[in-house]
């Protein structure tokens, strides 16, 4: 007898209308920092936080669209994380095609298109590839960018531009006098792309971890002592209203 499996469509997330909210970051940055301390509190490996973290980022996806948010970028893999237990590195450069197996229809639904930034090049072939096959699939989409951040280093991402900036000079492809902020920002993995307004680590940890450290100049922080895997719709709200709440002035008055 074959079983008919029931049809399952998936959720078309709305944006909210009339939210108290008088203004929303257009592009959040998340450190999702505490997978690991999340895991060891419950007696579990590692990994077991690593897994549970991949739903949370599927809610702050749903959250961000309902927000009205443009752009997310995610530290899914800094360039210093290799230096983890091999076993841990394994999944980690795994969990790509098992969040993409489970959320990518959905993300498509709901007009997300995927990007990276990072080192691309260094990540195993396997996962290049579930990777390029959901930048391929989501390239046309113009709703959220969901901006992964793997195989990522605001140091090495910068020594690369500089590389690439005296190649060019030196090439005659662009003159020394010519370079500025908005000329150095092209050289970035960022290119194109405007800076992050809000910054959210969670676990407690109050620092940048070599995250976006030219893009993050003039963002606003906010910590929390949440771990990612408890992070949740609450928790983000309450990022919104601060964020609402601060007066940015860019180094003016
Ligand atoms: C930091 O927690 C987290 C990471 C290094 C990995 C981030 C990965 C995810 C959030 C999973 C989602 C991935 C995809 C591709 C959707 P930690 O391990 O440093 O925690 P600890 O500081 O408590 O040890």
């Amino acid at each position: 007898m074959s079983m008919k499996l029931p049809f399952f469509k998936n959720k078309q997330i709305k944006v909210l209308k009339n939210t108290e909210l008088s203004k929303v970051p257009h592009h959040l940055a998340i450190i999702m920092d505490g997978n690991g301390r999340w895991a060891k509190k419950r007696g579990l490996p590692r990994i077991a936080g690593h897994k549970a973290a991949m739903d949370v980022v599927q809610n702050t996806v749903r959250t961000a669209i309902k927000y009205d948010i443009k752009i997310l970028t995610l530290f899914t893999f800094s360039t210093e994380n290799w230096k983890r237990p091999r076993p841990e590195v394994d999944f980690l450069m795994k969990l790509p095609k098992e969040f993409l197996h489970v959320y990518l229809p959905e993300l498509i639904e709901n007009n997300v298109r995927i990007e990276t930034i990072g080192d691309f090049e260094g990540l195993p072939e396997g996962t290049k590839k579930v990777i390029n096959h959901a930048k391929e699939k989501t390239r046309n989409n113009d709703g959220l960018l969901l901006n992964f951040a793997i195989n990522y280093g605001g140091r090495f991402e910068i020594m690369k531009a500089v590389k690439q900036l005296a190649a060019d000079i030196e090439n005659k492809e662009l003159q020394a006098d010519a370079v500025d902020e908005s000329v150095f920002s092209r050289y970035l993995f960022t290119n194109g792309l405007p800076d992050p307004d809000l910054l959210i680590r969670t676990s407690g940890e109050q620092r940048l971890s070599n995250f976006l450290l030219w893009q993050l100049a003039y963002s606003e922080f906010w910590f929390t002592d949440t771990l990612w895997p408890d992070f949740n719709e609450t928790i983000f709200y309450q990022a919104l209203v601060e964020y609402d709440q601060r007066i940015r002035r860019y180094g003016g008055l």
